[in-house]
């Protein structure tokens, strides 16, 4: 269980400027974290809380060292595409047509072409392309199934969810984390990993 109040704004973890080890990157990451705040209220806060959320699954399912590092920066990074999705369509509060969808699913490739751009490891720009794809292949953007998808992003996926039901939109409120716990159950083998599903409901 993930209290909210532990989950919000804290970074146990994670210190840009002492332990990512490329230094060439540390301004680009920060510079980029830096715009999703100013592009998006909540883009930052999300991103933030979706990586909060990674370190424990992560940390159970055996991730450590640089794996465990590079979860954390791919769980931050995992929307920087959407700095490239236009904002009247990022906060549209009510349905978004299909091409404003695809303009929308676009930003998984997207922020690994930015990730690219910026020499990241290559675990972190395969973990920000993937972390739409489903379990059971009918996610975007290549239709991976099960284990074709990166463990890092079967984590961020459950993470990303959870946040983002227990969160308010402008067209819903918010799920208690107990009504998110529940959906992210029945979707698992259909969404998710049941392993890692089963390692995030058993915190
Ligand atoms: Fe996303």
């Amino acid at each position: 269980m993930f209290p909210r109040d532990h989950v919000r704004g804290k970074l146990p973890l994670l210190n840009l400027q002492e332990e990512v080890p490329f230094t060439l990157q540390q301004g680009s990451v920060a510079d980029l974290l830096g715009s999703m705040s100013s592009y998006n209220h909540d883009l930052r806060g999300h991103s933030e809380r979706v990586c909060t959320l990674c370190i424990p699954m992560a940390m159970r399912l055996g991730l450590a060292g640089k794996r465990l590092l590079y979860i954390q920066l791919a769980a931050l990074l995992h929307d920087v595409g959407k700095l490239d999705v236009p904002p009247h369509i990022l906060d549209k509060p009510g349905m978004l047509s299909f091409q404003e969808t695809l303009v929308v699913q676009d930003h998984s490739l997207r922020g690994e072409q930015i990730l690219r751009s910026l020499s990241l490891p290559d675990p972190i720009c395969q973990t920000v392309r993937t972390h739409h794809e489903r379990f059971d292949g009918r996610g975007y953007p290549d239709g991976l199934a099960g284990e074709e998808i990166p463990l890092a992003a079967r984590i961020v996926q459950i993470a990303d969810a959870y946040d983002a039901m227990t969160e308010d939109r402008p067209y819903r409120a918010a799920m208690t984390p107990e009504a998110a716990r529940f959906w992210i159950s029945g979707l698992s083998g259909v969404y998710f990993d049941p392993v890692v599903v089963d390692c995030f409901l058993s915190e």
